[in-house]
């Protein structure tokens, strides 16, 4: 007979892994012969070292993948599920309150994010997913959204992730009939940017983050933010957003750097806004 399984010894501080390499924060959920189901050790992991990173100086742009086989199998239902709901409702609504946080964190995040899906992904995953700024997959990762095949719904914010991210009868199916994503038809339906072969997916996000490195990153937080805010406005609420946003932004050295990568355009014609980031190093410090 199998064993059933047992709550995983490994420490709170091992559940998640990072390296810094020349600007990009490499983060990796670290419980790989667990698929890398999220646990509240994980959880609360997770929130310490996106904290810890987001006001770095070295780190520039944070990229969220998994070590093993796994992006993430979605929410641990020994750890996070049976465990806690076996201590009562205080300790159920404590395991998501973890959860939830550093999923607000990540799509608020100052820096710009990068999810790369390498492997599983399901369910309580789609709350990371969603929260990063871009999703890149290897050609095999596997999305699901799986709850319905163990008689629940899908919560943690991924019935919203689906409805967000796909047409409304593409996620109702993948709600509904719990079968699995390839990596390409995740990209087909908008859940990521791109699909690429499992040996090409590291070189694609290390040139995306290569790229964000370059722009100014007050205009590309700004950016970012104004993306998720106007989603749920009216036009003309996000007219008005985008006019405040912008003059916020004029306020923290936007005018200098403005100017600057104006007159490298109109004066000094060392480069073309409509193919590239102005060079950023030439902006005078205040
Ligand atoms: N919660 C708890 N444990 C999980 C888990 C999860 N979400 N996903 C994987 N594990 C555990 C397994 O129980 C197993 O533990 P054990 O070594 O103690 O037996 C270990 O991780 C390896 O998983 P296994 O199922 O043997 O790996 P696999 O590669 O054959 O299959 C999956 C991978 C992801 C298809 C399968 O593990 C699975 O279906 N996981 C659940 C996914 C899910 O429904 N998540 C939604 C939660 S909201």
């Amino acid at each position: 007979m199998a064993m059933p399984s047992q709550p995983d010894p490994r420490p709170e501080s091992e559940t998640v892994r990072f390296d810094i390499v020349d600007g990009v924060a490499w983060v990796y959920f670290n419980r790989p012969d667990k698929r890398n189901c999220m646990s509240p050790k994980l959880n609360r992991r997770m929130l310490q070292v996106l904290e810890e990173l987001e006001f770095r100086h070295d780190v520039q742009v944070l990229v969220l993948s998994g070590e093993g086989s796994a992006w993430s199998a979605g929410m641990d239902l020994l750890e996070y599920f049976r465990m806690s709901e076996a201590e009562g409702i205080n300790a159920t609504r404590r395991s998501q309150r973890e959860a939830y946080s550093w999923w607000e964190r990540l799509r608020w995040y100052e820096k710009p994010t990068v999810a790369m899906i390498n492997g599983w992904c399901f369910g309580g995953a789609y709350g990371p997913l969603f929260a990063c700024d871009l999703a890149f997959c290897s050609d095999d990762a596997q999305f699901g959204l799986s709850e319905i095949n163990w008689a629940i719904l899908p919560g943690g914010g991924a019935s919203k992730v689906a409805a967000e991210l796909m047409g409304f009868r593409d996620a109702m199916y993948h709600a509904m009939m719990g079968e699995n994503l390839t990596g390409k038809q995740a990209a087909e339906k908008g859940m990521v940017n791109e699909s690429l072969p499992a040996d090409k997916l590291r070189e694609r996000v290390q040139q995306v983050a290569d790229v964000l490195k370059k722009k100014d990153s007050h205009a590309l937080r700004a950016t970012k933010w104004a993306v998720r805010r106007v989603r749920e406005m009216t036009y003309d609420n996000a007219e008005d957003y985008l006019i405040r946003a912008q003059e916020a932004l004029n306020d923290f050295g936007g005018w200098e750097t403005r100017k600057e990568a104006t007159k490298q355009f109109l004066d000094d014609k060392t480069f073309k806004p409509g193919l590239g980031a102005f060079d950023k190093n030439k902006v005078q410090a205040d």
